[in-house]
């Protein structure tokens, strides 16, 4: 069932888990990730990155490939379709109008008044079409295809201003987590983490989930994420298991090549689901 974000993660904030964002690149990924959720029984969340929905095909090629496979899958778990990095108010709103039903709007580049100022319009367009908006605040460090930028911590005050001028529906503070692998440890501002928990009422989002050790994700779930974005792990994770069978195999079958990672993929969603604690 495609559903909104919203009562997934209010739900997730009152019982103290984190709902799954697996970012998705193609059919085979997002099959393997409906299914393994499906059978663990848990909600999830498919994010898709400006680049991903480029190299898909664009907007309705993803809400059909998803809604199809939730109706052919038999798929019962909720499901929400996310657009990842937003970059401005026209993305989001092909988004969704196309179908998604849910939008990060990431103006986090910006000023926080410019911030402000188009992550309310997105709000208004959304809210009226019962779409749910995560925002940004601070930068989260990294790369993500091709958009990299360093790390520039959140504050109180500044994620107060965006939610309050705003209205949106989660929010993703930059304390720390950067997208790929990390250089060193993961070092995340626990501090200011419970403060934004304890001071806002909608559920915090973790960018960068990728190689923050376990321990630490558990305890960022103490301290508020009720959202924890994967990508690379799952890239990684696929990739190793298919260059491992292409030594092994002579293939030149795209659904075999592509599918010698289904096992790892899925054992990689499990794994994460269970350090999330995620529940339905
Ligand atoms: P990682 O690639 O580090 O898992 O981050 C994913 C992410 O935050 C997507 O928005």
């Amino acid at each position: 069932m495609l559903v909104n974000s919203k009562e997934m993660l209010m739900s997730a904030k009152r019982s103290g888990y984190s709902v799954p964002h697996f970012n998705i690149n193609n059919l085979e990924w997002t099959k393997y990730i409906l299914e393994e959720c499906n059978t663990l029984e848990v909600p999830v969340i498919l994010g898709v990155s400006e680049g991903a929905c480029k190299y898909m095909g664009g907007f309705d090629v993803i809400y059909g490939m998803v809604c199809g496979l939730i109706k052919d899958l038999d798929i019962k778990i909720p499901v929400c379709l996310h657009l990842d990095h937003g970059s401005s108010f026209d993305v989001c709103k092909k988004a969704i109008d196309a179908g998604f039903t849910s939008v990060m709007i990431d103006a986090s580049k910006y000023e926080l008044e410019e911030n402000i100022r188009i992550t309310k319009e997105v709000v208004q367009y959304a809210h009226e079409r019962s779409v749910c908006v995560e925002a940004e605040v601070g930068h989260i460090g990294g790369s993500e295809d091709g958009v990299a930028s360093s790390i520039g911590f959140a504050t109180l005050n500044d994620c107060l201003t965006l939610y309050n001028n705003t209205g949106i529906d989660s929010l993703a503070p930059a304390l720390g987590s950067v997208h790929g692998f990390y250089k060193g440890e993961a070092n995340l501002d626990f501090e200011t983490m419970k403060e934004i928990r304890d001071n806002l009422e909608i559920p915090l989002v973790l960018h960068g989930g990728t190689g923050i050790p376990y321990e630490k994700i558990e305890k960022a779930i103490k301290c508020g994420i009720c959202k924890i974005n994967i990508n690379t792990e799952l890239q990684a994770t696929w990739s190793k298991a298919v260059k491992e069978f292409l030594k092994e195999n002579d293939a030149i079958d795209p659904r075999k090549i592509i599918g010698s990672g289904e096992v790892a993929l899925k054992e990689k969603v499990k794994e994460i689901v269970s350090v999330f604690g995620t529940k339905i």
